[in-house]
């Protein structure tokens, strides 16, 4: 019998960044984490589990994928065949609704939709806890696409104690995410490769010591709604994460020209008093960080700098959820 589930989630954007593992197999990190979803970008993904399949097949906006990505669908498909007792293999069709190639991180909510529909098609009825977990080990990230809005991701030391909570509702604080599309090229270094070299650079014991304090005054500046702290620090975490990456053995450099010019022109934009701060991943994209109420004029302002492709604004989203019925385009 074909066993068949769907599930919707949303990448996510973090404020204290994760960067280096203390497990690099079940991805228990270094340090925790805080992020907020991202509403109108979305993964669907739908899982059938089906004994007359031969192996595992990824369709990835409508395109059969084969190689690393299929072996990394295929692991988190073992974990939860192993969890829920089956042996069938599964063809698993995704969607995003934002461009693959933009360079806007993917992997969160691909595994998030990914761990949601294949244990539900599984027969598993997990626990938002349980589920975090579980979307942890395929990638990191994607533990806090689970849970909804604000969203911390506390480190942990094992498996069971390394999982992502809700610290506040989408409708908490109004923020937008303005993402400023820099360059569409795929990006050099993936993640994991990245969080395995983060312990060459001499300053990550230093940055990962200080983590717990960067994420204390983020959740106290998150809760209060204090933006001119909250701005401090997103960009001091942003720059020592990338600090890191640059002094890495060997070094990752993922800025652009552009992307040194919307940092510069954001700070200039904060001390004439715009409530606005930026935070980059691991690519040249920049996410400028505003009160809803500002984005018109912060976007106005983006579009007026060289360099800037294009910007995606985004607000405050929901958890990752299963899909009642089936979704279209796939
Ligand atoms: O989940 P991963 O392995 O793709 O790591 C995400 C790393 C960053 O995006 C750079 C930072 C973060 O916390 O999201």
């Amino acid at each position: 019998m074909i066993s068949t589930a769907s599930a919707a989630a949303h990448p996510n954007i973090a404020f204290i960044k994760y960067w280096g593992d203390n497990n690099q197999e079940l991805r228990i990190p270094a340090h925790s984490s805080l992020s907020m979803n991202l509403k109108e970008l979305e993964t669907r993904t739908r899982v059938s589990f089906d004994p007359s399949l031969a192996g595992d097949q990824l369709i990835l906006n409508g395109i059969h994928e084969e190689g690393a990505a299929l072996q990394r669908v295929s692991k988190m498909l073992n974990r939860i065949r192993n969890m829920g007792g089956l042996n069938a293999f599964a063809i698993v069709e995704s969607e995003n609704n934002f461009p693959t190639g933009a360079g806007i991180a993917s992997s969160a909510s691909a595994f998030a939709a990914l761990s949601c529909a294949a244990s539900s098609a599984a027969g598993l009825c997990l626990s938002e806890r349980e589920l975090s977990r579980l979307a942890r080990t395929g990638s990191g990230s994607a533990s806090r696409s689970i849970p909804e809005g604000y969203v911390e991701w506390q480190a942990g030391t094992d498996h069971d104690s390394s999982y992502a909570f809700s610290i506040a509702s989408p409708d908490h604080w109004d923020l937008a995410d303005l993402i400023v599309l820099i360059s569409e090229e795929h990006k050099e270094t993936g993640s994991s490769l990245g969080h395995s070299l983060a312990d060459t650079s001499p300053i990550q014991g230093a940055r990962v010591e200080d983590a717990n304090r960067r994420l204390e005054i983020c959740r106290k500046a998150l809760l209060e709604r204090d933006f001119s702290i909250f701005a401090d620090i997103v960009e001091q975490d942003c720059n020592l994460m990338h600090a890191v990456m640059m002094t890495s053995d060997p070094p990752l450099y993922y800025w652009f020209p552009g992307t040194l010019e919307v940092m510069r022109a954001v700070q200039i934009w904060r001390s004439h008093g715009i409530p606005v701060c930026y935070t980059i991943d691991a690519g040249p994209n920049v996410h400028v960080i505003c009160p809803v109420k500002e984005a018109e004029k912060v976007k106005r302002e983006l579009g007026s700098l060289e360099g800037v492709n294009s910007v995606l604004e985004c607000t405050p989203g929901g958890p990752t959820h299963l899909l009642e019925s089936d979704f279209p385009g796939v």
